[in-house]
């Protein structure tokens, strides 16, 4: 990966999405970001944006038709909720409980799979953001359990690609960013926004080529699953 390497990072309108955006394009990468409205206010001008909630099959098609012909070194999935804040299985509707697992499982994969034939071949990286809340070893007390549960799938289900992403060599990544200061982390989070990207950016191009299905977090750590 060089200064004329290419990004497609999905979710990207504000927090640690954007924060990718903003480390690719500050390294010279050419960048293409999807947001659900308008674009960000203080996104690089050089950023390619289009318009997709990761929900909506149709949204999804006519990105992927957009994108046709364009070969990338990164796609990231980025897009995620906390869901309910009270964290109850008891407790939650089930629309609160479908809206959450649609939004942080169900469709990032079907996003990654629908996008894997615009990543390129042997150097790419497909990225899917989840957190160490989703593993049994890290997360021993079930922490934020529906939040956690819903990333312990998303985890299961991404290695469900890993067959596919073999047959063109690629390096499937499943990303914890650490605890970062977004709407979503909190101001009580440890890390910046910068700090969590520049690590995250660092790591994306430090995997390229390796082949395999990796837990990592921003800064290398490997994780249990
Ligand atoms: N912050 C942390 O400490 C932390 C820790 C571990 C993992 N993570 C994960 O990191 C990722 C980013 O989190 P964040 O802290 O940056 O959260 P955030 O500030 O709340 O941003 C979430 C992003 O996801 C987008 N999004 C949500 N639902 C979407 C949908 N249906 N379609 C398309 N985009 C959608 C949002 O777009 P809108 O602006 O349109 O809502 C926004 O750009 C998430 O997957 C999160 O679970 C965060």
């Amino acid at each position: 990966m060089n200064m004329s390497s290419s990004a497609l990072i999905i979710g990207a309108s504000r927090g640690i999405g954007l924060g990718i955006v903003k480390q690719l394009s500050g390294r010279g990468w050419q960048v293409a970001a999807t947001s659900r409205g308008t674009s960000p206010k203080d996104s690089p001008a050089s950023v390619k944006w289009l318009t997709a909630d990761i929900n909506d099959q149709v949204q999804r098609q006519a990105l992927k038709d957009q994108l046709s012909g364009h070969q990338f070194d990164l796609i990231f999935i980025n897009a995620g909720v906390y869901g309910p804040a009270h964290q109850e299985v008891t407790q939650a509707s089930d629309h609160d409980i479908f809206s959450l697992f649609m939004t942080n499982t169900f469709s990032p994969v079907r996003c990654a799979s629908e996008l894997l034939p615009l990543l390129k071949p042997q150097t790419g990286v497909l990225a899917l953001m989840t957190s160490q809340l989703a593993s049994l070893n890290e997360n021993s007390s079930a922490t934020y359990p529906l939040y956690a549960a819903s990333k312990a799938a998303l985890n299961m289900l991404t290695r469900g690609l890993l067959s596919e992403t073999q047959l063109k060599n690629h390096t499937l990544l499943s990303v914890h960013p650490g605890w970062v200061q977004t709407d979503m982390g909190g101001k009580n989070a440890t890390l910046t926004i910068e700090e969590s990207t520049d690590g995250i950016t660092k790591q994306v191009m430090a995997w390229s080529g390796k082949g395999g299905h990796h837990f990592i977090d921003y800064s290398g750590n490997i994780l249990k699953w």
